[in-house]
Parts: C-alpha cells; structure tokens; sequence
C-alpha cells in the first residue's frame, strides 16, 4: 500500500520537504496526504491545507509526517503524531534536552523516527569513515559562512536561545552531528566552550568547542556566520578532510579533493524497511551537547566594524583561518592569543550521556 505522507510546516525549508515529497509521489512512492502550517504557504493543488495539525491528523490520518516547525515546537508536535500512529521525519535539531528526547524515544516505541541529519545519508560519510581511523585522537569540525543581519529577522525564533537558534546547535548541527558520527560512540565527559556574538542577538554567531571523553580524546567544532571568506564546512581527522555539505573528500596525504556522490534519501529511506539511517538514539549525544550550550552563560560580545563588502552588515575578519586553525590544533581562541577571546565555560558531561545508546560502525 501507497504510504500516505503529511507535512507539518510547509513554509520555510519545509519547501525543499515539499519537492521531495513531490518527486517521490511522482514515482509513486507516497501519496502527499496533506499539508499543514500556522501561516499562509503557498497552496499545492489537490493537497489538502490545515492550520491546526491536531486537525489534520484526525482527519487525514498519515501512515508518516514530516515535521519542519522551529526547533522549540518539535516535541509537542511530534509526541502528537506518534499518538496517532505516524511514522516521523523530524527535522533537526530534533528536540531541545535529554529530557525531551527520553519522553520522545518512549513514546516512539513501535514507531519509526528518523532526524533531519540528511549528510549521514551520503556516500561520502561511509568512505571518509572507512578511510580514516578509528577512535582518533582529535575530530574536528570547522565552517565560516555570512549570514547579514537580517537572516537574524528571518523568523520570530531567530537569533533566540529559548528557541534553540545558534551557530552550532542550528545552521551548523550538521557539521556537529557529523564530526560524532566519525568520532563514532564518543561520549563527552568534558565540554569546553566559547560562544561569541558579533550581532545584537540572544545566542552566538561564532562558536568554539571542545569535547574530551574519559581516555582523551577530543571532538573539536569552531564555526561563525560573520566571515567574508566561504568554508563550506569541514571534519578533518589528521590531514583528512570531508566537506560534508558537498560531499568532496580529502583522502589522508592527498591535496586535491574528490567528490563521492550519492545520498540516502531521508524520507525513502523512512517509508522503506531498511533500517534507519538516522534514527533518534542516534542523536542522543547531539542532544546533550546541544542542550549544555544552550544551557550555558550568554556570548561574549565581539565588535566589529568591517563592512561586508556586500553591505548588509560587518564581518570579523580572518575568522576563516581562525576556525580551521581551532579545527587542525584543538586550541581554543582563548588558548591561541586572540583578542577578543575570553576563558571557556567547562561543563563536566559525563552525566549526561552515561546511558548513551551508541551507534557502532556497520
Ligand atoms: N535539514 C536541514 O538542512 C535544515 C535546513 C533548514 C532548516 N532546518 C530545520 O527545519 C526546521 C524549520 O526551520 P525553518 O528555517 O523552515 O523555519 P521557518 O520559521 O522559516 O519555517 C517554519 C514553518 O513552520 C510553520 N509553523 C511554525 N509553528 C507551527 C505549528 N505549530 N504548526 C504548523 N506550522 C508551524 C511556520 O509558519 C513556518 O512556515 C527547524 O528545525 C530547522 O532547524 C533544517
């Protein structure tokens, strides 16, 4: 039987949800079931339209729902579609504490439910894991994009801590879900952490952290949304490098990239019977280090005054070298002789993530 696919939040990124759901209803994979979202989104025809998804599941009954609302809205909506009996495609970051994601795991037993981690669908992942070793001593995360000030008017939830926006808990989880999916069952006990804001905002725009296990080994992130200067978003173990949001490899000792094409498709993969790529324990540890940075103390402010040559705001200049340094030594900013840095906020994890479900290598 055709399954029969509802999407809650239809606007926003919930647009590229509604161009895969179109492309596999056309190879009749899914039927779209409907669509649901609290505001005017453009209608598709035959589809549907609810503003309220208590609604929708009552009346449509989905066998799976994709849910792309802000992060803060997840768990409510979530628990709401599990009760009905869908299946769930949950967008990242999934849920805001460890608590929430217990409640949700209970809740989903019997039930499918995959995160929107879609680059651990890809090709490039299996071989960088393959090609890399095992239980390295540092993995490391680095990315610098722009964002102008006003992607921080994008949404009522932008640029707010409550509503779990910041540079490394939202636009660059992935880089962060990544870099644990090659450091492969690593468990925190130890984070360290610099958050920096160069804009008027609640949460950070430029992120540095560090995460230590009980044997030494680290997992290292350092991103910022204030760079002139495009790193697209990098792990490197070593002098290996995956650039995940485009799926070219650095092989050890290589300079030149390749590119390894080729990605699971979250939804396909949802409605099929192969287990799950992405499935919610496997985001446990996200979770926890999600939650301790949004947890802790607010950014310290960085001013900058260097317009974007672009306009549309200032940029912290040589924040391109500074994050892939952090990301090839391990070094935080304020271990390396930065100005503006300030000492990190430590937060002992090992609580947190003791009963960890982990995800082996296959
Ligand atoms: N996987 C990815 O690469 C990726 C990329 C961008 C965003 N996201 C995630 O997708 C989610 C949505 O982000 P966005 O940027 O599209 O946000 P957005 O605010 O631009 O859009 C969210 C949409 O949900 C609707 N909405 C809000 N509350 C609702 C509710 N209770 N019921 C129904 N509709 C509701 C809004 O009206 C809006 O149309 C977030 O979790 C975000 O982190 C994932």
């Amino acid at each position: 039987m055709t399954a029969r696919v509802a999407l809650v939040g239809a606007g926003g990124h919930g647009l590229s949800h509604r161009r895969t759901l179109k492309d596999l209803a056309g190879r009749g994979v899914l039927e779209i079931a409907a669509f649901c979202d609290r505001g005017p989104v453009e209608p598709e025809p035959g589809v549907p339209f609810f503003d309220d998804h208590q609604k929708m599941l009552a009346d449509v009954r989905p066998d799976a729902v994709i849910i792309c609302t802000p992060p803060h809205t997840h768990l409510g909506i979530a628990l709401d579609c599990l009760s009905a009996g869908a299946d769930l495609l949950l967008e990242k970051p999934p849920v805001t504490t460890l608590a929430e994601h217990a409640r949700l795991l209970e809740a989903a037993s019997g039930r499918r439910v995959q995160v929107g981690f879609q680059a651990l669908g890809s090709a490039a992942l299996t071989a960088f894991r393959a090609a890399v070793p095992s239980g390295a001593a540092l993995v490391s995360a680095a990315g610098a994009w722009w964002r102008p000030d006003t992607y921080y008017r994008r949404a009522p939830w932008a640029g707010k801590q409550a509503a779990f926006d910041g540079a490394l808990v939202n636009p660059f989880a992935h880089a962060l879900m990544q870099a644990l999916a090659v450091a492969d069952g690593f468990e925190p006990a130890l984070m360290e952490l610099e958050r920096y804001r160069t804009r008027d905002i609640q949460t950070d725009d430029c992120t540095f952290m560090r995460l230590t296990d009980s044997d030494g080994r680290r997992v290292v992130a350092a991103v910022s949304l204030a760079s002139v200067v495009f790193v697209a978003g990098e792990i490197r173990v070593g002098d290996a490098v995956l650039e995940y949001p485009t799926d070219r490899v650095r092989w050890p000792g290589a300079s030149l990239y390749t590119e390894i094409s080729g990605r699971i498709g979250l939804l396909g993969n949802l409605l099929s019977d192969e287990p799950l790529i992405v499935p919610l324990e496997r985001t446990r540890t996200f979770t926890a280090v999600a939650e301790a940075i949004v947890a802790s103390p607010p950014p310290a402010t960085i001013h900058i005054d260097t317009p974007h040559p672009d306009g549309g705001g200032a940029i912290l200049p040589g924040v391109d070298e500074l994050v892939r340094q952090v990301a090839a030594t391990g070094l935080l900013p304020s271990e390396s002789d930065i100005p503006w840095a300030v000492p990190p906020h430590r937060v002992p994890m090992k609580e947190v993530t003791h009963a960890q479900t982990e995800h082996r290598r296959p």
